[in-house]
């Protein structure tokens, strides 16, 4: 068992070698976080918003409001409690691991999908099996029941959005979700509206911001394009992401 451990961390670990200048940073935050009128919020919700508030405004920052922000009851810093109490700084910062081991169909799918808990089991049939919210995960896995994770990320149905494309373009997951790996409990960094989107895919992406948004320091490549001032646009055809 213990190999088998020491397997997978290896695997994070070179999954994470591999991947490296994908998974860089966060960029845009674009509005202050507000909690909606009639909500409350938990400590850990009002300490990540706060530390949320702090991040600088990517270049595309852009303000377009729309009506969407309320799409699932709250935009930016909308953060549900989840069933399980999962420390993405545990597992990413401590433990090495890569964001696509676990949301591993990022590269494949147009959705990244939440993990599956035999992802989980890998590890925690054996480690911190006496943790309250480990055991969680032993009983469902032990009843056959997916855990019941709780939505953070959604746009309307019709929106077209791909992960592969963004992913394989070099944009750090950061630079839209923000620091996950800084977060105890997850929450939207991004305002995800129309305005955000076409504001990167006219102004471009720059993979030296995102690796700094990501939290690391730009590779060589991406220092030469910054000073040669290339940034990577795409179409804003309404047909690119309505149809
Ligand atoms: C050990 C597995 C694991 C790793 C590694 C991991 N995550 Fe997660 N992630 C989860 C789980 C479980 C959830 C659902 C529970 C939660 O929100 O905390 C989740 C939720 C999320 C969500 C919210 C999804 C939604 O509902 O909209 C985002 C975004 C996310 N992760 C991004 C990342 C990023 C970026 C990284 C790398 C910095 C990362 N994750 C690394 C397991 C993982
Ligand atoms: C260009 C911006 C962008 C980048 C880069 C990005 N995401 Fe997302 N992510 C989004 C948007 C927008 C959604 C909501 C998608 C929807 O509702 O269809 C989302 C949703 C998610 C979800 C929840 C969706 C689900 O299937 O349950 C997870 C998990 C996630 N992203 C993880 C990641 C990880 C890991 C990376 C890096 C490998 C990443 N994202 C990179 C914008 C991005
Ligand atoms: C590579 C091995 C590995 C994988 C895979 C893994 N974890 Fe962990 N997890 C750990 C380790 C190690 C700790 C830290 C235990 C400690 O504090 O000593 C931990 C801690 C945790 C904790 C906190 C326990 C506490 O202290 O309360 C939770 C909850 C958790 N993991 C859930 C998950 C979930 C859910 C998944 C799948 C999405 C997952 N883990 C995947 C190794 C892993
Ligand atoms: C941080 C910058 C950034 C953000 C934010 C962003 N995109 Fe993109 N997007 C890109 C880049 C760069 C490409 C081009 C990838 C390529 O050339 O393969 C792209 C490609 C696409 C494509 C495929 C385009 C094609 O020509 O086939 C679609 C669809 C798309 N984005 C939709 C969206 C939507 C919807 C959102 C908002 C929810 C969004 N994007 C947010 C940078 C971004
Ligand atoms: C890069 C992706 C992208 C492009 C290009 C794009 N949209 Fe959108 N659009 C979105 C997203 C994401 C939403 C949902 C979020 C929101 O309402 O801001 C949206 C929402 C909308 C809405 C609903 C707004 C509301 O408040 O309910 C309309 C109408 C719309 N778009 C029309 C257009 C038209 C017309 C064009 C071309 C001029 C266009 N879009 C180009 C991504 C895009």
């Amino acid at each position: 068992m213990a190999g088998r451990r020491t397997w997978l961390v290896l695997t994070g670990v070179v999954a994470m070698a591999m991947v490296a200048s994908l998974m860089s940073a966060c960029a845009g935050r674009d509005r202050p976080v507000a909690v909606a009128a009639g909500t409350t919020e938990n400590a850990t919700q009002k300490a990540n918003r706060e530390a949320a508030g702090k991040a600088t405004p990517g270049p595309w920052g852009y303000s377009g409001a729309s009506g969407y922000t309320h799409y699932l009851g709250q935009g930016i810093g909308r953060s549900p409690v989840q069933p399980v109490r999962f420390p993405h700084p545990v597992h990413v910062n401590t433990l090495q691991m890569n964001c696509v081991f676990c949301h591993f169909a990022a590269f494949k799918s147009p959705d990244p999908g939440l993990p599956a808990l035999t992802s989980c089991m890998g590890c925690h049939a054996i480690t911190a099996i006496d943790r309250p919210e480990v055991k969680k995960l032993a009983e469902a896995y032990n009843k056959r029941q997916p855990i019941p994770w709780v939505r953070v990320h959604k746009l309307p149905e019709y929106v077209q959005f791909t992960h592969v494309r963004h992913i394989y373009a070099g944009i750090t997951c950061q630079t839209c979700h923000g620091q996950v790996q800084n977060m105890t409990q997850v929450f939207q960094y991004a305002s995800l509206n129309m305005g955000w989107c076409v504001s990167c895919h006219v102004n471009g992406y720059s993979r030296a911001e995102g690796m700094r948004a990501a939290g690391y320091a730009p590779d060589s490549a991406a220092m030469a394009d910054e000073q040669a001032g290339i940034r990577k646009t795409a179409s804003y055809d309404c047909s690119n992401c309505h149809h």
